[in-house]
C-alpha cells in the first residue's frame, strides 16, 4: 500500500484500518521492527443515551453548540453497542500482532464505552493494565449534576510489564490534566500534552502506531520525542490535516 505521507519519522496511510493492520506485522518488519506502542482515539460510537443519539453527525455529538465551528464530520462513529465491541476486539487483536513482546497500548474512551473498551481490550489479548483520566479544566460546570470533566485512557501491555526488556526508568503520573484544544481542526482533536504523555514509556527511537490518527496528534507528539509513527485514517481531509501538520520538522 502506498502511503499519503511518509518522512523519515513518520508514514500516513489512507485506508481503513482493518486494512492495513491486516498487514501490519509486515509494514512494521519493514520499519525496522514490531510496534512498541499503540497509542489511539478511535470513533467511540458514544454520545447519546440512546440508539437515535448515536447516529447523530458527529458535531452534534461532539461539539458543545456554543462552540460551533465548521469542522468537517469524521467517519465510523455510528455503529450499534455489539457492532463496535467486535470491531474493537478485531482492531485491538490485529495491532497486537504487529506489536513486540515489550509493547503497551493506551486508547481514549468516554465514560458511555469505557466499560466495553476495557472488555474489548482483554478480548483482543492485552493484558489490561488501568485506566487513566484525561482531566479537561476548562469544562462546564453542569447545574444540579457532576461535571463531565474527564475523558479516560484504557492502557494494556501485550505482556506483564514487569517482564518488560525495554524498562524506560520513567514514573509518569496516573492522570493527565489539559483542556482541548481550542483551535483544533478535528472535531475530535486531542491535545498535544495528553499524546506525549501516552508516549512515556516508548523507549527511544521507538515505533508507535495510530490506527484512527484524525489530525495526527499522536503522530506529531511521537516526532517532537524523536520517535518514529504510522498513522492511518480513513477520510481523506485527516490525512491533509495530519501530513500538514508532519510537515513542520521536529518542535521540541
Ligand atoms: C476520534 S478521531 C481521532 C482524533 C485524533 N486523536 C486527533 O487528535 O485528531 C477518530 C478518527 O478515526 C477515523 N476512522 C474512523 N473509522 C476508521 C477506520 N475504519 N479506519 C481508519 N480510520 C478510521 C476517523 O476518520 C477519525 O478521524
Amino acid at each position: 500500500m502506498k502511503p499519503y505521507y511518509s518522512d523519515p519519522y513518520i508514514t500516513i496511510f489512507h485506508a481503513d484500518a482493518l486494512d492495513v493492520l491486516a498487514n501490519a506485522e509486515e509494514l512494521a518488519l519493514m520499519l525496522g521492527g514490531g510496534f512498541d506502542c499503540v497509542s489511539t482515539d478511535p470513533p467511540y460510537s458514544s454520545g447519546g443515551a440512546f440508539r437515535g443519539d448515536r447516529v447523530q453527525k458527529t458535531s452534534a455529538k461532539y461539539v458543545n453548540s456554543s462552540t460551533q465551528a465548521h469542522r468537517p464530520e469524521f467517519s465510523g462513529d455510528q455503529r450499534d453497542q455489539r457492532s463496535f465491541e467486535f470491531w474493537c476486539v478485531m482492531w485491538l487483536r490485529l495491532a497486537w500482532h504487529a506489536c513486540n513482546p515489550d509493547a503497551y497500548l493506551s486508547t481514549f474512551i468516554d465514560w458511555r464505552q469505557l466499560p466495553t473498551m476495557t472488555d474489548a481490550v482483554q478480548a483482543g489479548g492485552w493484558i489490561w493494565q488501568g485506566v487513566h483520566p484525561w482531566v479537561k479544566p476548562s469544562a462546564r460546570p453542569r447545574p444540579d449534576g457532576f461535571s463531565q470533566s474527564s475523558e479516560f485512557m484504557v492502557w494494556g501491555s501485550r505482556n506483564p510489564m514487569g517482564e518488560r526488556d525495554n524498562k524506560t526508568a520513567r514514573y509518569p503520573t496516573g492522570y493527565v490534566e489539559e483542556s482541548s484544544p481550542r483551535d483544533r481542526e478535528h472535531i475530535a482533536e486531542k491535545p498535544e500534552k495528553v499524546a506525549r504523555w501516552q508516549l512515556s514509556l516508548v523507549k527511544p527511537l521507538g515505533l508507535v502506531l495510530d490506527p484512527f490518527m484524525g489530525s495526527g496528534t499522536t503522530l506529531r507528539a511521537a516526532k517532537d520525542l524523536g520517535l518514529r509513527a504510522v498513522g492511518i485514517d480513513c477520510d481523506e481531509h485527516s490525512c491533509e490535516i495530519a501530513a500538514r501538520r508532519m510537515a513542520q520538522g521536529v518542535l521540541l
